[in-house]
């Protein structure tokens, strides 16, 4: 679990207002609630919200295929697994096409639809606001964040049902580490990074082939930092696997790294 800031609270009647959708970099950490961002999640939420509940108040998942749930039921998996009551519920749909993106020459268009949700914990009564969205992960990344604390992302590949995005290699990464804040956290098992030679620190803890897993303690103990895009990079822990290991890693941003980064990410 990584380290436990001081909880800010959100209030359940900005459910169906943008003022809880992130804030900026700039806002100041104490009126802004963290956030948490999961692009291409599937139903992959049981381990996100588990590990971040108590560190972030705004939930963020978005898959193109589904809205975004839980076996058995994501209201019934929160109450029981969590203690967090379902307070509020709004539906949103947009009819038109409104969210798009780039293959090549073409511009794919889409039509969103998602889930708003206040939780309320039983015993303490914070409120988190978890949004569970059918729609386009960078459009959503670009158009409706502007500050992301956690970005979780594991779980996808290239092809067979992958979403192809290379959210961890340049120049996606760069867009990425733009909008994630000083200190923030990247939470992956390395899923479309860079496979390069001395770029690989995203999979390098993955199992190779024909070797036995070691303990979660033992694996822990052999990670090393790194230095990457401008950035650093220390581990703080394991938030589940995937395809490997998830990994949290603090990100801290150097400064004079950055300018190449801020300039990549401006043309990314
Ligand atoms: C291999 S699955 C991984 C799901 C999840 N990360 C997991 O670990 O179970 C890839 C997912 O990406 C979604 N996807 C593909 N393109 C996407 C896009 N442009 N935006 C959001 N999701 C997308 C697919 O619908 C699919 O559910």
């Amino acid at each position: 679990m990584p380290n436990q800031s001081n909880h800010r609270t959100v209030d359940g009647s900005e459910v169906g207002g943008e003022s809880v959708q992130g804030g900026t970099a700039r806002t100041s950490e104490r009126e802004r609630p963290k956030l948490l961002y999961y692009p291409c999640c599937g139903h992959d939420l049981a381990d996100p919200m588990r590990y971040f509940v108590d560190d972030c108040e705004v939930f963020w998942f978005v898959d193109r295929g589904t809205v975004p749930g839980i076996e058995g039921g994501f209201e019934r998996w929160m109450a029981e697994h969590l203690k967090m009551r379902l307070i509020r519920s709004v539906e949103k749909r947009v009819e038109a096409r409104s969210e798009y993106m780039f293959r090549g020459q073409m511009r794919r268009r889409f039509s969103p639809r998602w889930l708003e949700q206040i939780y309320q914990h039983v015993e303490t009564g914070r409120k988190i606001k978890v949004i569970r969205k059918k729609g386009l992960g960078e459009y959503t990344f670009r158009h409706h964040l502007e500050a992301v604390d956690v970005f979780f992302y594991r779980g996808d590949s290239w092809g067979e049902g992958g979403s192809g995005i290379g959210w961890l290699k340049p120049p996606k990464i760069y867009q990425v580490l733009n909008k994630l804040v000083d200190g923030g956290l990247l939470v992956t098992d390395g899923s479309n990074s860079d496979s390069y030679k001395n770029r690989e620190e995203f999979i390098r803890y993955r199992l190779r082939y024909g070797s036995e897993r070691e303990s979660d303690e033992a694996l822990l103990a052999r990670v090393q930092s790194f230095r990457a895009y401008g950035c650093s990079f220390d581990c703080e822990g394991l938030a589940g696997h995937r395809y490997g290991p998830t990994l949290i890693w603090r990100v801290q941003k150097r400064p004079r790294e950055n300018q190449q980064t801020s300039a990549a990410a401006e043309r990314g």
